[in-house]
């Protein structure tokens, strides 16, 4: 075989080898999932507690009347992170007390939504600058309005006119 022939042998298997190296090497890298951002609408405490990262992928939780989309901070909210007590819930009392005790969390089941107008100045001061940081870091995606404005809203969507 001439050397010319070898040299480019040689330099095919190169190529072929170092192409498919740097192709698999591409394939290994996995892009991080992108939380999707869904449209602002109300969730009641029933509809919320879907979204603790167990039901649904996504994570919410819900702080004076807003619920945010926490997804990116699912370590944090997440079924395994420290605070998974808020994920899905109204976190709004526990964030005021600074505990996640079961306690401070409004059952999901109830009627009507908590009223945290009873929390002292110093608990209220504590939600507002919690309500900041979550207003920046995290988008609002929605209204958290009561079961029974929930069931109402739906009752009245079921007999209006243009259903049937
Ligand atoms: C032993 C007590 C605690 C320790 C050592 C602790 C530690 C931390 C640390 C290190 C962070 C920042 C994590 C990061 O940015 O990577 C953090 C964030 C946070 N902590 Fe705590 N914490 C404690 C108690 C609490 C309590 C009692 C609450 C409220 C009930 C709380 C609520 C939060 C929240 C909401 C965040 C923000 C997480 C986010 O970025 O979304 N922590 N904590």
């Amino acid at each position: 075989m001439a050397s010319t022939e070898i040299v480019f042998i040689v330099t095919l298997v190169l190529y072929l080898v170092i192409t498919r190296w740097k192709r698999r090497k591409e394939d290994s890298i996995i892009p991080e999932p992108e939380p999707k951002q869904p449209e602002w609408r109300d969730y009641s405490p029933l509809e919320l507690r879907e979204f603790n990262g167990v039901h649904r992928s996504l994570v919410f939780l819900a702080i004076k009347g807003t619920v945010y989309n926490v997804t990116l901070g699912s370590k944090f909210y997440g079924p395994k992170g420290p605070y998974s007590a808020f994920g899905g819930h109204d976190a709004t009392r526990g964030l005021a007390k600074s505990s996640f005790d079961d306690e401070f969390i409004p059952d999901s089941e109830a009627d009507d939504l908590d009223d945290w107008s009873d929390l002292n100045d110093e608990e209220k001061q504590t939600l507002d600058d919690w309500k900041a940081f979550f207003d920046q870091k995290y988008p609002a995606v929605g209204r958290l309005i009561s079961n029974k404005e929930a069931s109402q809203a739906r009752t009245k969507m079921n007999n209006s006119p243009e259903k049937n």
